[in-house]
């Protein structure tokens, strides 16, 4: 449904007007420090309905729960005592809980697409945190994205996909880790990794003290909404190149004078994962200009560097 979609101002009053938007069954976009998500009401079903057909989501792909603080959280899932470690060291965070949901929940059905597990964060940004205290609810929020596209790191992207078809846009500057939430499983003490994040598996680990295996190759699909294809941009993409052929603009990563952009010059994993969906964006478009595909330096398989590559990957899968 075509709507005048409205920018909010990062004052008190336009954190008000969000959280009054929401309240009313609308469909806000906000900040977070990964990427922007598009919120509604999760206790609400028309408004979780309407994230999916705003975003063209597949309706089996469940949504993350937003909520401001760990106490909120343990209203919408039953916690066990390695969940409540993992809180506690990484919340407010780009950390995800994947836990059974608590008797009582009231969350829409349509949040969880009918799984007896949901997922829950509590996200650090201030504006984001700022909106579910002014809210005091839970807020189901994806990727601020036409779904499969690149994700959300600006207000500007969000409108390039999305204006017109939600109520509102908060209107932060750009999210600073730039990578979604790490997604983590917690049933009793056995832990997961579904999908690579802002998180390290490594922070995880030394936390735990104990390994937790990688997620299993993007083709094979974990979570629900891991499909292969996914962050994609119009240009095709080659990933691991060192030297790009003719018909190729580089997307580098570290030293190298043929990169038309760099994630990072100086081979920084944090900067690269933070640069990633905006760059892919700008490149997109240049690529598409010159009629020319996109190839992509190689990326470190340590620390941030698995999320990075997670992306890619799927960027890059066949559609
Ligand atoms: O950083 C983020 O996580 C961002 C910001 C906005 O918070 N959100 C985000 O949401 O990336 P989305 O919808 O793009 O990705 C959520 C992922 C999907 O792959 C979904 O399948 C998975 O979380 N998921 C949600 N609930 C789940 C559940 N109960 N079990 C397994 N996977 C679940
Ligand atoms: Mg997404």
């Amino acid at each position: 449904m075509e709507q005048k979609t409205a920018r909010l101002g990062t004052d008190s009053a336009g954190i008000a007007a969000a959280a009054k938007v929401l309240a009313a069954g609308g469909l806000v976009a906000f900040p977070t420090e990964t990427v922007y998500g598009l919120g509604a009401d999760a206790r609400n079903d028309a408004a979780v309905a309407a994230i999916y057909a705003a975003k063209g989501r597949p309706s089996f792909n469940p949504l993350i729960v937003h909520v401001a603080s760990q106490q909120a959280a343990e209203h919408y899932a039953e916690f066990s005592d390695t969940a409540r470690q993992l809180a506690a060291a990484f919340w407010p965070g780009p950390l995800s809980l994947v836990l059974p949901v608590a008797g009582g929940a009231g969350l829409s059905d349509r949040v969880t697409a009918g799984l007896d597990s949901v997922a829950l964060r509590v996200p650090a940004h201030p504006l984001g945190h700022a909106l579910l205290k002014a809210f005091d609810g839970p807020v189901a929020a994806p990727s601020a994205n036409i779904s499969g596209r690149v994700s959300p790191t600006t207000p500007q992207h969000v409108l390039d996909g999305l204006d017109g078809r939600i109520g509102a846009v908060l209107m932060g500057g750009a999210c600073d880790v730039g990578l979604e939430s790490t997604i983590l499983s917690v049933i009793g003490d056995q832990v997961s990794l579904l999908r690579a994040g802002g998180i390290t598996a490594e922070s995880i680990e030394t936390l735990l003290g104990r390994s937790i295996g990688r997620p299993a190759d993007p083709d094979m699909p974990q979570s629900p909404g891991q499909m292969a294809s996914h962050y994609a941009p119009a240009a095709l993409i080659r990933l691991n190149v060192t030297e790009p052929q003719a018909g190729e603009v580089l997307l580098g990563f570290g030293d190298q004078a043929q990169a038309v952009l760099n994630l990072s010059p100086h081979e920084d994993l944090a900067e690269a994962a933070s640069n990633l969906f905006a760059m892919l964006r700008r490149i997109d478009l240049i690529a598409q200009e010159k009629q020319a595909r996109i190839a992509v330096a190689p990326i470190p398989m340590h620390g941030l560097g698995l999320a990075i590559n997670d992306r890619l990957a799927r960027a890059a899968a066949p559609r």
